[in-house]
């Protein structure tokens, strides 16, 4: 990648004191279940919502609407909404709700965007995050009705996903399955390039 100059950006250190390109910081970040607590501050939300801040949208809607849950209490009642084995979540210092609804953002003949520039916005806040050394894991195991029940999200708005927020723990979380504690040492395999890049046509079936 090129080295660009930067001088108005703001540019962060990783936690080795370099900052991250953005291919380190794809290959760094991993959904974690296991983490130690952190310290959040109004200048982390910030700084979070800021890189979501920029990402792209159709007809630039900036679909995408975060609550940042960090308060002790409110944490606590968020574990109520979580889904039988998300128990790890209980050591997250930062629930991220993203919440959003179809008619923020574009829809074109049946296609809407509002889950995709939702995504897109997550995926830079969850890359910034893993710059700045900390696990960000989103998921989809919660009782939506239940999380605007706590959070006081009006009906008409989804809970597109959870995100959590803590630091990466050196003891695997003692509440993890075998299977998340194997994903714990071992990032889950992908499917190879093959099954999914096509070049220049679909192939036929
Ligand atoms: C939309 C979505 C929903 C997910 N839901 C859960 C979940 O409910 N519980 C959980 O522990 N992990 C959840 N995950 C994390 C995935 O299991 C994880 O990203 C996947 O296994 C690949 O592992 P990696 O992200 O470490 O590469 C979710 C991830 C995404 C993107």
């Amino acid at each position: 990648m090129r080295n660009y100059q930067v001088t108005a950006v703001r540019r962060c250190l990783a936690p080795r004191g370099n900052p991250m390109d953005v291919k380190e910081a794809i290959e760094a970040r991993r959904a974690y279940r296991s983490l130690d607590p952190i310290t959040i501050t109004r200048e982390l939300i910030d700084d979070l919502a800021h890189c979501a801040q920029l990402s792209a949208s159709c007809n630039n809607n900036q679909p995408w609407r975060f609550v940042f849950v960090y308060d002790p209490t409110m944490l606590r009642k968020m574990h109520e909404a979580l889904s039988k084995g998300n128990e790890w979540i209980h050591d997250a210092s930062m629930i991220i709700a993203v919440v959003s609804k179809k008619e923020y953002d574009c829809i074109i003949k049946g296609r809407h965007y509002y889950q995709f520039d939702c995504g897109m916005a997550t995926a830079f806040l969850i890359l910034r995050a893993t710059e700045l050394g900390l696990v960000a894991h989103p998921i989809a195991g919660y009782n939506p009705e239940k999380t605007r029940e706590i959070l006081g999200i009006p009906n008409d708005l989804e809970v597109i996903t959870l995100v959590n927020v803590g630091k990466h723990a050196h003891d695997i979380h003692p509440v993890l399955t075998e299977k998340q504690r194997a994903t714990e040492v071992k990032r889950p395999e992908r499917f190879p390039l093959e099954k999914f890049v096509f070049l220049n046509q679909y192939p036929k079936e």
